[in-house]
């Protein structure tokens, strides 16, 4: 039987503490963002639909940005308790260079289309969080204006090696006296991967106003006020404008750019210079061999090759190979702070963000970047805390272990286009057949209970007995990920 009483006025008191409402609407509008997706969610309503299109989408079906979303979700951590860490150390050493975070913005074309506040937003954002900024060479913000909005900050150039080779070269030239301190020279580009949201939309740049746009335009008036009174969208560093975005990239960029590019690049710029688009071991190998500061294992955000490798799958078999002193970043796919922490986990010393970036500029320009920083920042602080960890450094592949629904098939041996069952490839087989060269590299290359799992699956989904043994055997990546915390 329940035993009621009056409510006493103090008591009713205590409970009413309405919070002042706030009366800042973009405030109250990225406060109630508590992730990415929250901020994408903001960024769609508020953006015509062939902008938010052009830059939430990838090419042909899409798979490879989902993939490369779905392998993080698929991870799974493992805690170490009782290790007290009341404060985490994020920041890190990239480059020659000190960052507050464990990430970076990458680099992204037309993005005052976005919103008009653009990459100037982004550059300001990231200088005040003390991350490095990086501009495109399809920005739409000059070189020199990226420097006035980030002046103290770190700002890095991202480099399309053109079919007049003469404007890239000026480009670089400009960026160095900008004291811009790092080149990523871009090589997932040589022809436009096949944007079809771009083409159903009939999307162009500049935008053109027909009845479908200015429908759309209806519930979106700040856009198009912020669009039509502010200067004119062009691409800051190139002269060339008109047609759609696949038009614009095939006649700038040049199909056949090769090693000698990176060389005459090398000798030009004066800072460090990274490869960004790396998507095999091979490569990865070649271009650390050939003395770049860095790679950046990405496919594009998936707007390139459809179907790509997924950049956080190859890291562990990169990482093992080319060993714990070179510099290996990743990309594609993060839109959560743990994505990060999972990649530094796994051997990545850095990692940059796209989409996430734009979704908050999009969301609510300068403020909107702040609040994709912070949001980001504090799951990556939370992850740690709750890993157990207090510092970066700590991260091991330990800390994470992967569902294995993505492992890689073969690419069709004799036998199996003969008919038989398909074989479970490990991603890592050369390597792991291959002496390691990076004794010390975080990747680990143990058997594990995961493995062991990893060929009951393969056995379960039809593959052959030896081919299962051999997947468990070859420690792959998913296999390596896990083996410390399965082992233990
Ligand atoms: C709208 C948009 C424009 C981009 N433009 C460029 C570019 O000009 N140069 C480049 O190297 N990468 C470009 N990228 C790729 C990004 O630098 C990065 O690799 C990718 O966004 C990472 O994936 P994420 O968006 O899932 O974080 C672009 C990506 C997006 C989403």
């Amino acid at each position: 039987m329940v035993k009621r009483q009056l409510p006493k006025p103090t008591e009713l008191l205590e409970l009413m503490q309405f919070k002042k409402p706030e009366l800042n609407a973009k405030k109250r509008r990225l406060d109630a963002a508590l992730t990415i997706y929250d901020l994408r969610r903001i960024a769609k309503r508020r953006t015509p639909k062939a902008a938010f299109d052009y830059t939430d989408g990838a090419a042909e079906g899409e798979l490879s940005l989902a993939r490369a979303r779905q392998a993080f979700e698929d991870v799974e951590f493992h805690p170490s308790i009782l290790r007290p860490a009341e404060s985490v150390d994020m920041s890190t050493e990239i480059l020659g260079g000190p960052s507050a975070l464990p990430f970076g913005i990458a680099p992204t074309g037309f993005t005052r289309l976005m919103q008009t506040e653009g990459e100037s937003a982004g550059a300001a954002a990231a200088g005040a969080a003390g991350i490095p900024f990086t501009l495109s060479t399809l920005g739409t913000t000059s070189i020199e204006d990226v420097k006035r909005a980030n002046p103290n900050g770190r700002n890095w150039f991202q480099l399309y090696v053109m079919r007049d080779r003469e404007i890239s070269y000026g480009l670089v030239r400009r960026a160095a006296e900008a004291g811009f301190d790092t080149l990523q020279f871009t090589v997932d580009t040589p022809v436009a991967g096949a944007r079809l949201r771009d083409k159903r939309n009939g999307f162009s740049i500049p935008p053109q106003l027909t009845v479908g746009t200015i429908i759309n335009a209806i519930p979106r008036p700040w856009w198009w006020f912020d669009f039509l009174t502010t200067p004119k969208l062009e691409f800051a560093s190139l002269s060339t404008t008109g047609g759609t975005v696949g038009e614009l990239l095939n006649a700038a960029m040049d199909p056949t750019i090769s090693f000698d590019d990176l060389t005459v690049i090398r000798e030009l710029w004066p800072g460090k210079i990274v490869v960004k688009g790396v998507q095999n071991l091979e490569d990865s190998v070649r271009l650390i061999d050939a003395g770049v500061d860095g790679i950046i294992l990405s496919n594009h955000g998936g707007r390139q090759l459809d179907r790509a490798p997924v950049p956080f799958h190859l890291l562990p078999q990169v990482v093992r190979e080319v060993g714990k002193d070179a510099t290996v970043m990743i990309d594609t796919g993060i839109m959560n702070g743990a994505d990060i922490v999972a990649s530094i986990a796994m051997g990545a010393k850095f990692t940059l963000i796209g989409r996430a970036y734009l979704y908050g500029l999009m969301a609510g320009g300068r403020e909107g970047v702040d609040r994709a920083i912070a949001i980001l920042r504090s799951e990556i602080e939370r992850t740690m805390q709750l890993l157990g960890v207090s510092s970066v450094a700590e991260l091991e592949p330990r800390h994470v272990t992967q569902l294995t629904r993505l492992m890689p098939l073969a690419g069709a041996p004799a036998e199996a286009i003969g008919g038989g069952a398909p074989r479970v490839r490990a991603v890592s087989d050369s390597s792991a057949s291959s002496p390691s060269r990076g004794a010390g590299a975080k990747a680990p290359a143990k058997k594990s209970s995961t493995a062991a799992r990893t060929g009951a699956a393969a056995k379960a989904s039809g593959a052959t007995k030896s081919a299962a043994a051999k997947t468990a055997e070859a420690g792959t990546s998913s296999a390596g990920r896990s083996s410390a915390a399965a082992g233990s």
